[in-house]
């Protein structure tokens, strides 16, 4: 059966580095709080470019890596929870950049989850006799909408992109599984870039949009529990056993959540892989962040099995088992 496969993976971050140490310059934490509690000992802040500039980036590096051409892309898909703004789309605006003329482009909204849900809306259009070529990015600025002087949630984030170019497969290679899920009722427990309805009319002046809100306890709570129950079930689907999974890829919100998911699988530290010690929590970024550095170094090799997983914002949570 035809299969979607990713054809290459690219990224980009921007060239600030923030470290632990200069964020207690200018806030009440430590490196020791921040590295014991989450794993991150810094991260990369974007100045004056935002989640488009970063996504054209990564396109670019794309189409260099391959042998496509602007034009021969038929979609561009973002996954972005920090988008430029409301309307045109972070992917529209890449696709004028990149002057992919023939691409249709519209954003994902899943935060965290944004990237692995963006691959099954791809593998629905690549299903389509007219879509063959898709370009997936995950990317944020997410140092625009989290409050500085929050420290419960600022020395978390991070800015970067990454994403992959997905085609269809006569190969064993490809998705073989997926399994995505939605904790609407939990919405409130992960926020960012609220806008209240108008509470008379007319309103005058600036409009009001709310900076990032967790309730970092609650979030840990989730992942711990159904990101081991999505890799559970999308594995099952695909008719493997955990053991067969080469690598787990996932996202880095926080060193202690991917150690916990490890011990609830019964699966060895060594096949989950992290980056968050040098990026920290870059969101719809995370996941093909650390896909492209395990694939450039040579780690992840074509005909491994490996799982992708997401949770965050909505709440969410999913999973992608490829054969890479
Ligand atoms: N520096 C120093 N002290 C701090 C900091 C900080 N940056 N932040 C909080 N503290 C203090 C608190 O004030 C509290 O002090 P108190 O005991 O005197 O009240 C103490 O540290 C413990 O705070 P907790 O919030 O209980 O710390 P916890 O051990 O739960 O760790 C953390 C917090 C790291 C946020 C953890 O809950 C976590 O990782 N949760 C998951 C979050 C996550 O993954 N979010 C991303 C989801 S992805 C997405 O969609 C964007």
């Amino acid at each position: 059966m035809e299969k979607i496969r990713i054809n290459e993976v690219a990224s980009y971050v921007p060239a600030k580095v923030v470290t632990n140490d200069d964020l207690g310059e200018i806030m009440d934490t430590s490196d020791e709080w921040i590295s014991s509690r989450t794993g991150i000992k810094q991260r990369h802040i974007s100045l004056n470019e935002n989640t488009a500039g970063l996504c054209s980036k990564v396109a670019i590096k794309l189409l260099q890596a391959s042998s496509w051409s602007p034009e021969s892309i038929d979609l561009i898909i973002v996954a972005t929870m920090s988008p430029d703004s409301y309307t045109p789309a972070t992917a529209a605006l890449v696709q004028g950049k990149i002057k992919a003329v023939n691409a249709i482009a519209f954003d994902v909204s899943a935060a965290c989850s944004g990237f692995v849900y963006g691959m099954s809306v791809a593998e629905g259009f690549l299903l389509q006799e007219d879509i063959k070529r898709v370009m997936l990015i995950g990317g944020e600025v997410l140092s625009k909408v989290i409050d500085w002087s929050d420290r419960t949630s600022a020395v978390l984030f991070g800015d970067g992109a990454a994403g992959v170019l997905l085609e269809k497969s006569e190969s064993d290679s490809g998705i073989l599984a997926r399994n995505l899920k939605t904790y609407g009722e939990l919405g409130d427990k992960l926020e960012a870039g609220k806008t209240d309805a108008i509470a008379e009319f007319p309103r005058m002046g600036k409009h009001e949009i709310s900076a990032f809100s967790m309730s970092g306890r609650d979030v840990y709570t989730f992942a711990t529990h159904k990101v081991p129950q999505s890799i559970q079930n999308a594995a099952t689907k695909a008719g493997i056993e955990l053991e067969q999974i080469d690598w787990f890829v996932m996202h880095q919100a926080n060193s202690r959540i991917v150690t916990q998911i490890s011990k609830k699988l019964q699966q060895p530290i060594e096949k989950f892989p992290m980056n968050i010690a040098e990026y920290g929590n870059t969101s719809a970024a995370s996941v093909p962040l650390l896909l492209d550095e395990l694939v450039k170094k040579g780690k992840i090799k074509r005909g491994q099995i490996v799982a992708l997983s997401g949770f965050g914002g909505g709440l969410t949570v999913g999973t992608q088992i490829i054969k890479y």
